[in-house]
Formats: structure tokens, C-alpha cells, sequence
């Protein structure tokens, strides 16, 4: 433990180790291909508003309860539970947070994988000078091969339990820190140079000029979920985050830092993948492929192009490495709680979301008509349900605990501020947060 209380000596380093989680291929990929699936405009204005209203101040809920409890999530939330004189079973909560990340990891070490494939494709020169019809039959190609899928989600997966095996998250997030500000640069210039091309005005018409007649309840929906899933946020992933936070840091300023930067990624990723869709004449709608076909396009006629995507995917897959540490890291703890060693744990959370994630590696080829809910695949179920549904479920059940449930003096102390602050940061959980994300998790299953 005194490893990790070093962790965050500074404010600074705490800011940024919630970032390394946020940000990832939740900005990049997902939010492009989920707004275009949702009308673009219509879902981009529900989604900010719901990162304002609840996935900042849920994070700021999920990060105090660690804070004021000092431990890993099952053990923190068992004993303020005990202090405020209520039930112990709120510590699982801190199981279905596991559960959920889990599922989560699963599809997410799958995409990454595609993410590896990528690299090697354009460090190898072979977007330069294809065409729009030429990249996007090369991805479907690329899809249909199950070993190749099999194979990339492996090696990420790997990569991404040898480091919480290893411990050494510590140095990745380092390396991550520094490299994050290219990333931001490179999708500045990205965005830059969608504002030469004639697909940048529809690009912008499209993401902000909302119809509201388009806000249906799916749209909302999948904002509420990607509204948790961009701020990584629901499953006690960064409860723990908490628990070493520096004595005197403002928990709300540095949630808030975290959110303007998760936000601004996922827009500049907006504008230039949606310029090259509009320049291109390609669907908005065209799903998970969205981000895979139109960045190639688009640096496959800049100059140097190849070299660009390489640096783009390289960091990426940094990005998106940080993440999946972070999703797996409270599976890995709560075994670790229960006495397991860390190899070990380690070992059997690689195997079991290895073994969940294959199921979405095929589920582009050999698995693709086996449709065993909603009439989706096991791909499109495990990366719509747990988003969607457990995130915003867990952040509502860790809201509760952290505004109506724990002692509030604790929770007071543990977000850092003074008590006027406290008591506005409370009334939104309590009055705004609570019952918007209850009611729209309602009619979402009814
Ligand atoms: N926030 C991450 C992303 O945007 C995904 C994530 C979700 C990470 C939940 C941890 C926990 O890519
Ligand atoms: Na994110």
C-alpha cells in the first residue's frame, strides 16, 4: 500500500491518473460512432448535459466514498455502511462494479485490438494513396478473419495484464502523461486540417445544430451511458483512485479538469472523423467500423500521411492501454482481497474476460448470426448492456450511497471543500443526479 499512497504525491498526478482512465477509446472511437448512430447534434447536446449534470458529479460521489473509506471498493463501502448503521451488503456494490468492468473489458480488448492491427498496417505504408471504397473493403476484410481478431485481442489483452501482474501501471501512466499531450496535438491538427476540406461545414452542422424532435428515448439512453462510460465512471473503477488522493486537493476542481479534457478529446476526435464521412459521402451510421475507416481516408492524403496514423494509432493504443488497466485492476483487487496473489488473480481475470472476448471477436464472422438476446450478437450485447445499463445503474446505487447513505460529515470532509460547496454538490446528486438517471434507466427498461 505505501507503493501506491506515493502514488498520487502530487495534485497533479492524481488529475492526471483519472484522465489516463477516462480518456481511451471511449472518446475516439465509441463517441464518433455512437452520435452518429444517434443523430448526431441530438445526442451530442443530451450527452454534454449529462456529463454535466451527472457523470461529474457521480465521479466526484464515486471518488469520495474511497477517499473517506481508505480502501479498495468492497472494503470501503462495507465500512462506512457500518459507521452510517447500514447494511453490509452495500460493499456489493463494489462486486457488480467488478462484474460490470469485466464485461466491459472484454469487447474493449477486442476494438484495441483492432487498434494493434492498424498500426502494423499503417506503419507498413498500406493506406497511402487507397481510396475511401479501398479502406473500408480493407476493414471488412479485416473483420471477417477471426484468427486475426483472436490473435490482436490476445496480445492486447496480454499486454494489459502483464502490467497489473507486473505492478508497474505506475511507469505506463507515466510514459502515458507525457505522450497524452501529443495525442491532444495530433487530433488538434487532425481537426486543423478537416477545417480545409469541404466536409468540415457539414461536419460541425451535423454535430451542433440539434433537432430536438430527434431526441428520442434510445438517444437519450445511449447518452446516459456514454455519459458514464467516457468519465469511466459507475463501476467503482475509480473508487480506489480516491483512497490516495492528496489531503488538501479540491476533489470537484480536479473531476471537473478531468471532464473538459475527456469532453474536448471526444469533440476534436467528432470533427475530423465527421468532416471525412461528409467529404467522403460516407453513412454517419456506419457502427464500430466508423473510426477505423475514416481516419485512414483522411491521412491518406495528407503528406506523410503514413507516418502520422502510425504516431496516431501508437498513441491510441497507449490511451486505450491505461483504460483497460484501470478496468481491470478492481477485478484483480477484489480477488486479491479475498487472498489470492496478485499473479494469480491476474491470470484468472486475463483468462475469464480472454474467454468473454472471444465470443465478441467472432462475433464478426463465425458468431455473427448467434443472436442470443434482443436479437444482438454477443459484440453489439456486451458493448451496449453493461455501458448502458450497469453503468448507470452502479452510478445511481454509489450516488445514494454517497449522498444519502454515508455518514456526511465524511462525505463532507472527503470531497474537499467548504460546506456551502458541499451542500450544492449534494443537492445536485440528490435532487438532479439520482432521480434524472433513475428515470431514464426506468423507461429505458420498460
Ligand atoms: N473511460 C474509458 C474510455 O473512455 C472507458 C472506461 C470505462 C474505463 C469504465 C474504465 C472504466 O475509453
Ligand atoms: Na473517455
Amino acid at each position: 500500500m505505501s507503493e501506491t499512497l506515493e502514488r498520487w504525491g502530487s495534485k497533479r498526478a492524481f488529475i492526471l491518473a483519472v484522465t489516463g482512465a477516462a480518456v481511451g477509446l471511449g472518446n475516439i472511437w465509441r463517441f464518433p460512432y455512437i452520435a452518429g448512430e444517434n443523430g448526431g447534434a441530438a445526442f451530442l447536446l443530451v450527452y454534454i448535459a449529462f456529463v454535466l449534470l451527472l457523470g461529474l458529479p457521480v465521479m466526484m460521489a464515486e471518488i469520495l466514498i474511497g477517499r473517506a473509506g481508505r480502501r479498495g471498493p468492497m472494503q470501503s463501502l462495507g465500512t462506512l455502511a457500518a459507521e452510517a448503521g447500514a447494511s453490509p451488503h452495500w460493499r456489493w456494490l463494489g462486486a457488480f462494479g467488478a462484474f460490470t468492468v469485466f464485461c466491459i473489458l472484454s469487447f474493449y480488448s477486442v476494438v484495441s485490438g483492432w487498434s494493434i492491427e492498424f498500426l502494423v498496417a499503417s506503419i507498413n505504408g498500406q493506406f497511402t494513396g487507397a481510396s475511401a471504397e479501398q479502406v473500408g473493403a480493407g476493414f471488412n476484410a479485416f473483420l471477417a478473419n477471426p484468427w486475426l481478431l483472436v490473435f490482436n485481442h490476445s496480445l492486447f489483452l496480454f499486454m494489459t495484464m502483464t502490467v497489473v501482474a507486473a505492478g508497474v501501471a505506475k511507469g505506463l501512466e507515466k510514459l502515458n502523461n507525457l505522450l497524452m499531450p501529443l495525442l491532444y496535438l495530433l487530433l488538434l491538427l487532425l481537426a486543423g486540417y478537416a477545417a480545409t476540406t469541404e466536409g468540415f461545414g457539414p461536419a460541425l452542422a451535423w454535430l451542433f445544430t440539434p433537432n430536438l424532435a430527434a431526441i428520442t428515448p434510445e438517444v437519450v439512453l445511449h447518452a446516459l451511458g456514454h455519459a458514464f462510460f467516457t468519465l469511466a465512471v459507475g463501476a467503482c473503477a475509480l473508487m480506489a483512485y480516491g483512497a490516495y488522493m492528496p489531503e488538501e486537493q479540491s476533489l470537484p476542481k480536479a473531476a471537473a479538469a478531468v471532464a473538459v479534457l475527456d469532453i474536448s478529446v471526444a469533440l476534436l476526435a467528432g470533427i475530423a472523423i465527421f468532416s471525412v464521412v461528409f467529404a467522403q459521402g460516407l453513412d454517419p451510421a456506419e457502427g464500430p467500423g466508423l473510426m477505423f475507416v475514416t481516419l485512414p481516408i483522411a491521412f491518406s492524403h495528407i503528406p506523410w500521411g503514413a507516418l502520422w496514423l502510425s504516431i496516431f494509432f501508437l498513441l491510441l493504443l497507449l490511451a486505450t492501454w491505461t483504460s483497460a488497466i484501470n478496468l481491470a485492476e478492481p477485478m484483480v483487487a477484489t480477488l486479491q482481497g479475498l487472498g489470492w496473489g496478485r499473479g494469480l488473480s491476474a491470470a484468472a481475470v486475463g483468462l475469464s474476460v480472454w474467454l468473454l472476448g472471444l465470443l465478441s471477436a467472432l462475433s464478426f464472422s463465425v458468431l455473427a448470426d448467434f443472436r442470443p438476446l434482443l436479437g444482438r450478437n454477443v459484440f453489439e450485447l456486451v458493448s451496449s448492456i453493461p455501458p448502458d445499463i450497469f453503468l448507470p445503474l452502479g452510478g445511481l446505487l454509489i450516488a445514494i450511497f454517497a449522498a444519502w447513505v454515508m455518514p456526511q460529515p465524511a462525505a463532507a470532509s472527503a470531497l474537499g471543500v467548504g460546506e456551502g460547496r458541499f451542500r450544492l454538490w449534494r443537492g445536485v446528486v440528490r435532487w438532479i443526479s439520482i432521480p434524472l438517471t433513475f428515470v431514464v434507466l426506468l423507461s429505458a427498461l420498460l
